[in-house]
């Protein structure tokens, strides 16, 4: 399986997923500004991996900091921070990581500088093995909603390359895979970054799962066709009520699932999980650029000037959602008690 982000001798390495799979490059970040520039390019995506990216970007900011003393330090240490966050505001992960790491510098003030950043290096490599150790829980747990011979629609990419390694959704479809379920899968395309055609798509491929390539348009045909048994995705950031948003799109094939008597179950950690918002309504949705939808790669398709809509997600209010599988366990309705028990 791919490593999607990694720490080197360099600084941080990471696949350049807006290239997958036609051409494996990688991206080395030196300084945290080449982390942000990664992130807002959708080099690196994916809630998870985004947190991974700004835990990194952190460290690597604390590494270029020149303060006389602990101070001076945290104030340049949150214009790092604020930078990170900024650069995608939806996936919670992203301010969960940096959080992290500013308590982390909070809680270690004593310390001289230099073993301040060498310990902010050692912990946002934790993040990362937390990351994929967190994966292969979420597989363990929501391995059980599949049955052998099922067929299983996803939509965007929550696999290896969105987070640490393994995968959220495609973790779970993963466990299923090594216990010898013979499974399908169909993959959403994913207007209109093409993370389904792209990513999901070939990472099922490389691991030998059997995968079926399918346009957005087609999920609801392929459900009346009694094609799909679940339906498995990520998220973004999930409310304290289990409203949740992911990929564009994923809304719509909630509603198609509730019509068809389909399951949808949502695969995140619990660091996707946010608290301290009650319902999806309080969820700021990233609108990204325009050439996005009016272009295929560089080729220029709609009317030049036309008005585009992107937004990069949609938020699934809880009712479409069967459960929300996390690295903690298994929540089902009612979703506030639920969620809150496996915070605890
Ligand atoms: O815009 P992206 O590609 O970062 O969006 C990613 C998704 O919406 C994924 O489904 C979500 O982050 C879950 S990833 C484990």
């Amino acid at each position: 399986m791919v490593k999607t982000i990694e720490w080197n001798a360099h600084g941080v390495r990471l696949i350049d997923q807006t290239i997958l799979p036609q051409q494996k490059i990688f991206v080395e970040c030196k300084t945290y500004k080449d982390m942000a520039e990664a992130i807002s390019r959708m080099q690196i995506r994916g809630a998870p991996a985004i947190g991974i990216a700004g835990a990194f970007g952190v460290a690597l900011g604390a590494r270029q900091i020149q303060a006389g003393d602990f101070d001076d330090f945290y104030r340049q240490l949150d214009v790092v921070c604020r930078e990170l966050n900024a650069t995608r505001p939806t996936a919670v992960n992203l301010s969960w990581a940096t959080d992290k790491m500013r308590k982390i510098a909070l809680d270690n003030k004593h310390l001289p500088l230099q073993q301040l950043k060498d310990l902010l290096e050692a912990k946002a490599k934790e993040v990362l093995a937390e990351d994929i150790a967190a994966n292969r829980r979420m597989g363990a747990y929501g391995c059980q909603f599949i049955k052998d011979g099922d067929t299983i629609l996803t939509h965007c990419n929550a696999g290896a390359l969105a987070t640490g390694g393994y995968g959220t959704a495609l973790g779970v479809i993963r466990v299923a895979h090594e216990e010898g379920k013979k499974i399908q899968v169909y993959a959403d395309e994913t207007r209109p970054f093409m993370q389904g055609t792209r990513l999901t798509a070939w990472e099922l491929m490389e691991d030998g799962i059997p995968v079926t390539l399918n346009t957005d348009s087609m999920a609801g045909y392929l459900m009346s066709l009694g094609k799909i048994n679940l339906v498995i995705v990520g998220a973004d950031r999930i409310a304290g009520n289990g409203d949740t948003a992911n990929k564009i799109g994923t809304y719509s094939v909630a509603i198609l699932a509730k019509e068809h008597g389909i399951p949808f179950y949502v695969a995140a950690p619990l660091s996707t999980i946010d608290f301290k918002i009650r319902s999806g309504q309080q969820i700021e949705i990233e609108a990204r650029s325009e050439k996005e939808v009016t272009h295929v790669g560089n080729t220029l398709l709609a009317p030049a000037g036309v008005k585009v809509f992107n937004p990069a997600f949609d938020v699934t209010p809880n009712k479409y959602i069967t459960a929300i599988i996390t690295d903690k366990g298994v929540a089902k309705p009612p979703y506030v008690e639920n969620l809150a028990k496996l915070r605890d």
